[in-house]
């Protein structure tokens, strides 16, 4: 069977990936600040916001996996250093890790947001911060450039460059790596940013398409991004919200 490991399994979006997986007959292989309350292979515990939690949980790990599902994020309520650590570090951080603990043909996924559509504008220092080399630089360039307006949606700008960014890198070793970008979902998460963005927004989303996503409207799809039917999908960051981003894109709404 294959083995996957799931950050951020214990809740919402990670807890339904699990859950599909393991369904499947697949291993998953929980890493999480909590302890998932749904069954799972294995839970190792790990703070995602802190560098050598992240380093002991990887030694724990080790390698043959057919895929890293890195779905982990925490919300705009939290101080902007572990949004960026959580959302942006620690996804970079395991990916790059799993460029050497993944099998032939195995793949990351990263759950970024639709939140992170602004990228091309901030595309030059996306890139300058896409240029340092560890957590810990990572860290301090984020420190240096204090951003405009929102870390929420910088942190998942930033993920969503460095999953495109990395597609061929990948592909070196026979190797893939995709983003899910999805909507407003139906998770303990969705009342940090009913705070954040306000809660017109939000639930003018849900107005507009008649509901909210579930946790399972994303996991299928990061389920398929992960399996061989996506073979040939790489370096790719697929909006899955109900329809709200091309309509705003192509101007409609
Ligand atoms: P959730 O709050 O239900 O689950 C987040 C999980 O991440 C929890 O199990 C939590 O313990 C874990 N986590 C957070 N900080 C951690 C840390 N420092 N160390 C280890 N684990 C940590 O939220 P949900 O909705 O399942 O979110 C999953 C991903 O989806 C996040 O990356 C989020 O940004 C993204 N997303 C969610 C949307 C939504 O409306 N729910 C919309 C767009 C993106």
């Amino acid at each position: 069977g294959k083995r996957y490991v799931v950050t951020g399994a214990a809740s919402g979006i990670g807890q339904a990936v699990a859950e599909l997986l393991l369904k499947a007959g697949a291993e998953v292989h929980s890493l999480d600040r909590n302890t998932p309350t749904a069954p799972v292979t294995r839970h190792i515990e790990v703070d995602l916001a802190d560098p050598a939690s992240i380093a002991t949980a990887l030694d724990t790990l080790g390698g043959g996996y057919d895929g890293l599902l890195n779905v982990a994020g925490v919300p705009g309520t939290a101080p902007s250093s572990t949004v960026f650590a959580v959302n942006t570090l620690a996804a970079r951080t395991l990916a790059e890790a799993f460029l050497e603990r993944l099998n032939t043909g195995g793949s990351v996924v990263i759950v970024s947001s639709t939140a992170g559509f602004g990228w091309p504008q901030r595309l030059p220092q996306i890139r300058e911060f896409l240029a340092t080399d560890t957590f810990e630089e990572g860290a301090q360039w984020f420190a240096d450039h204090p951003q405009e307006g929102n870390t929420y949606n910088f942190s998942k700008e930033c993920t969503t460059v460095f999953v495109h960014a990395m597609g061929l890198v990948f592909n070196e070793l026979g190797l893939r790596i995709n983003a899910v970008l999805p909507g407003p979902v139906d998770t303990p998460i969705l009342e940090d940013f009913r705070e954040t963005m306000g809660a017109d927004t939000i639930d003018g989303l849900a107005g507009l398409l008649g509901r909210h996503a579930t946790a399972g409207d994303i996991a299928e799809v990061v389920a398929f991004l992960a399996s061989d039917a996506a073979r040939w999908v790489n370096g790719e960051a697929i909006n899955v919200d109900g329809g709200v981003s091309g309509a705003v894109l192509s101007g409609s709404v």
